[in-house]
């Protein structure tokens, strides 16, 4: 206790120090102490003009969810690590009393800077992910444990998130919402035995992006669920990524989203390489969008698009695919795939994300070496194209295969890049 006053007092005096912009060092408060109360406590003379600071050399002890509200022009630096409750009941008991959801940092505001650390022992935020993945199994076919937390949810504009290195995430990894961000450098190791699929990180999505204005990249993201995943807003460009295990560099969403460039991706091990989904019964209308240069390794789809993805919590009971005649779907228009090459995982596909059978992610008529799969309702695509594609079964055995269905462009299929039927990938 004495020792958290007194690094408090230097908080303060760090703080005083400078009119215009403050640095805030965070105060460790010693073993068995929860620094989100020290952290609290200084955050309202640290919310402007200010660094706020998790010292090197230093495991904190994040034991209650934080809050940094209408942050501006504020740097929060985590150079320490970041330790984050290892005990599932308690985590659940406050993801419950929250309503379900909850993100164990909460950051808004304007021009926020929010750095990691590079120096390999430290700046890892640190939620003790794999307990709550081995106990999933237990829940089947639910997929993973009820109450589960998320990481960050960032609701910034003009901002920065940069260098962060996220260990074994129970959930989703990084939020953002809000305008204009640049997300660069970051890790997110959600990575999980490929050999023993019952252990699977369920719902660990790298990074769900939702405005205007920007460019993640040059970050390596391993897990079981997208990689990136782009769920609303226009001017989105995915670059340099490394993603491992999950599903892909992912377009996610019903409306709206327009002007999204994925390039440079390579994809690992992964169900999807590339993917655009869309609920079953959705409106909306998505447009220019390109995956490019994605060096794929191992994927099970590594071109694929749905427009009748149905979730498998809450569809329980129906067979994916069989839908009623008069659904709907989103309608998507100039999407590009272009310079994909690599191998389909055909010897074993799919992945531990699979509850029930059949498997959420089955494709009717889609074989185990699908290079493209397009599923989409009748008349509900307008100037796609694929071409540039270099794909392989990893064994070398048999030939990549597509699924396309005519009737799903409106403008027929001559500038497709490939011809349109089930069976073997025809460029032309
Ligand atoms: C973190 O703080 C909480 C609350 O004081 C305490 O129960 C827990 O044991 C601490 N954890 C560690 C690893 O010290
Ligand atoms: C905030 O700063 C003011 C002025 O420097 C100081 O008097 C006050 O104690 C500080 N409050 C906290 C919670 O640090
Ligand atoms: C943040 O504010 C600083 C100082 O006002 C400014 O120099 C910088 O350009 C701003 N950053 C962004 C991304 O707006
Ligand atoms: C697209 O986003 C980038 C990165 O934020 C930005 O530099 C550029 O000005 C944006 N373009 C438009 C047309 O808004
Ligand atoms: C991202 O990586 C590319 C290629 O290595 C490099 O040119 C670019 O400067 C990097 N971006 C940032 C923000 O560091
Ligand atoms: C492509 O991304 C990789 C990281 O996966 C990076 O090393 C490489 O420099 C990038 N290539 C270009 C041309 O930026
Ligand atoms: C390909 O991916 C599957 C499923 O994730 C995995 O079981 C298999 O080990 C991978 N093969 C190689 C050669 O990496
Ligand atoms: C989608 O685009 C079509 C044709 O441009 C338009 O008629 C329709 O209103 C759009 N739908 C939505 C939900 O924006
Ligand atoms: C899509 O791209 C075209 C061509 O670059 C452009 O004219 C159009 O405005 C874009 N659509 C949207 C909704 O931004
Ligand atoms: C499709 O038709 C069925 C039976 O008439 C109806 O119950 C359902 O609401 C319709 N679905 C849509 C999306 O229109
Ligand atoms: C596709 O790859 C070729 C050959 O490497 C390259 O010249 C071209 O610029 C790439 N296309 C895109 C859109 O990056
Ligand atoms: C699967 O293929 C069969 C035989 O060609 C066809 O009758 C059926 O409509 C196809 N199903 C789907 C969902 O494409």
């Amino acid at each position: 206790m004495i020792l958290s006053i007194r690094s408090f007092a230097l908080a303060v005096s760090l703080a005083t120090s400078t009119q215009a912009y403050k640095t805030c060092v965070v105060p460790f408060g010693g073993p068995g102490v929860d620094d989100t109360l020290g952290l609290t406590a200084m955050l309202p003379n640290c919310s402007t003009d200010a660094s706020i600071v998790f010292q090197e050399h230093t495991t904190y002890n994040i034991s209650t969810p934080v809050v940094f509200s209408n942050l501006s022009h504020v740097e929060i630096n985590i150079l320490g690590n970041l330790d984050l409750p290892k005990s599932i009941p308690y985590v659940q008991a406050a993801v419950n009393a929250s309503g379900g959801r909850l993100y164990w940092f909460s950051i808004s505001g304007d021009n926020v800077t929010l750095s990691g650390n590079q120096d390999p022992e430290w700046g890892f935020i640190d939620p003790y992910g794999v307990p709550w993945w081995q106990a999933a199994p237990d829940t089947q076919p639910l997929g993973g444990l009820a109450n589960r937390p998320h990481g960050f949810m960032i609701n910034a504009n003009n901002s920065i998130i940069r260098r962060l290195k996220v260990r074994k995430p129970v959930a989703w990894g990084i939020s953002v919402a809000g305008n204009n961000n640049h997300i660069y450098d970051n890790v997110i190791d959600a990575s999980y035995d490929l050999n023993n699929p019952a252990v699977f990180p369920f719902n660990t999505d790298g990074y769900d992006i939702r405005g205007n204005n920007y460019v993640i990249e040059n970050g390596t993201v391993s897990n079981g669920d997208d990689c990136v995943a782009v769920n609303s807003g226009n001017n989105i460009t995915v670059r340099n990524m490394v993603c491992e295990g999950g599903h892909g560099a992912s377009l996610s969403s019903a409306n709206g989203v327009s002007n999204v460039l994925f390039n440079n991706i390579t994809s690992k091990n992964s169900l999807y390489a590339t993917r655009f989904k869309s609920s079953l019964n959705s409106v909306g209308n998505i447009t220019n969008v390109t995956w490019s240069n994605i060096y794929v390794l191992n994927a099970t789809f590594p071109i694929f698009a749905t427009g009748v993805y149905f979730d498998q919590n809450t569809n329980r009971g129906r067979v994916p695919g069989d839908y009623p005649a008069n659904s709907t779907a989103t309608h998507i228009s100039n999407f590009l795939w272009t310079n994909i090459t690599g191998t389909i995982s055909d010897i074993y596909t799919g992945d531990g994300s699979c509850t029930t059978n059949p498997c959420w992610y089955n494709v009717a008529n889609a074989t185990n070496t699908a290079a493209v799969t397009l599923q989409l309702l009748r008349g509900t695509a307008t100037n796609i194209r694929v071409e540039n594609v270099n794909l392989m079964p990893i064994d070398g055995k048999g030939t990549p295969n597509v699924l396309c269905d005519p009737s799903s462009f409106v403008d027929g299929t001559s500038n497709l890049g490939f011809k349109c039927e089930n069976g073997p990938y025809v460029p032309q």
